[in-house]
């Protein structure tokens, strides 16, 4: 069975109430494609009114980051039962930007996969090398103990999504060459299968890192990429359209 694609648009902190409800109302107006789904992720205070833009359309809404407790004395955390009331479906972990900036360790993303499942959220999991440990030539290794390390329990297979986003690509117009994007979904599967075994081959692993409407016909024609998470230009409804096109 073919695995389905998805294009995932992360706003990362970025837009205000008027400019999100203008690119949601954007995006939702895009002709919707069959076997590719279409999920946009604004900031947490801007859910209910892209939540609200979307309605109807076959778009998809997701958040940024989840707690991995449902509900307790955790300042400033959203818990993903919250975003499920929201009207969530997806919410990203472990994107670098929480790795790095709020020291998530594959140990806490993993525990965050589980409390997105257990609220009925799709997880998308991101994994990703940095320039120095690519350069070491250690990105294989790295993203395949990210992943190992990032996916715990009785996860579920069947609803969860993994990103491989390289962090020195990230917003830096920089992409890794095909070859080598191929070679980590190569590895990322084998990750999966070992994990999961045969259910392993269903889970969408997206390409994520520069993806725009440029180059990303080339991207998706990658052996192994399901889809994309885009960043920058899923702040752009041309360009984001532009890539659902390509998927
Ligand atoms: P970018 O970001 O598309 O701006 O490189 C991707 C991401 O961080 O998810």
């Amino acid at each position: 069975m073919a695995r389905s694609r998805l294009i995932a648009g992360n706003w990362k902190m970025n837009g205000s109430r008027e400019s999100a409800r203008a690119l949601a109302t954007a995006i939702a107006g895009v002709p919707a494609r069959s076997g590719v789904m279409v999920v946009v992720c604004p900031p947490f205070a801007l859910l209910d009114v892209v939540a609200a833009a979307l309605r109807g359309s076959a778009v998809a809404l997701g958040a940024q980051d989840c707690h991995t407790a449902a509900q307790g004395a955790f300042t400033g955390d959203v818990a993903a039962p919250l975003l499920a009331e929201c009207g969530c479906g997806y919410v990203i972990v472990g994107h670098s930007e929480r790795r790095q900036y709020h020291g998530e360790t594959d140990a806490a993303v993993a525990a965050k996969a589980l409390a997105a499942q257990a609220a009925g959220l799709i997880p998308i999991l991101c994994v990703g090398e940095t320039l120095a440990e690519r350069d070491a030539g250690r990105a294989e290794t790295v993203v395949a103990a990210q992943i190992a390390g990032s996916l715990a329990g009785a996860l579920d297979p069947a609803r969860l999504v993994l990103a491989y986003e390289p962090v020195w690509a990230i917003g830096t117009g920089r992409v890794p060459a095909p070859a080598d994007i191929a070679a980590i979904h190569q590895t990322a599967r084998h990750s999966l299968t070992t994990r999961f075994a045969a259910a392993g081959d269903d889970v969408p692993v997206l390409y994520g890192g520069s993806v725009k409407g440029g180059n990303a016909a080339e991207l998706l024609a990658i052996a192994g990429v399901d889809g994309a998470l885009v960043g920058g230009a899923a702040l752009d409804a041309g360009e984001f359209a532009a890539i659902i096109a390509a998927a």
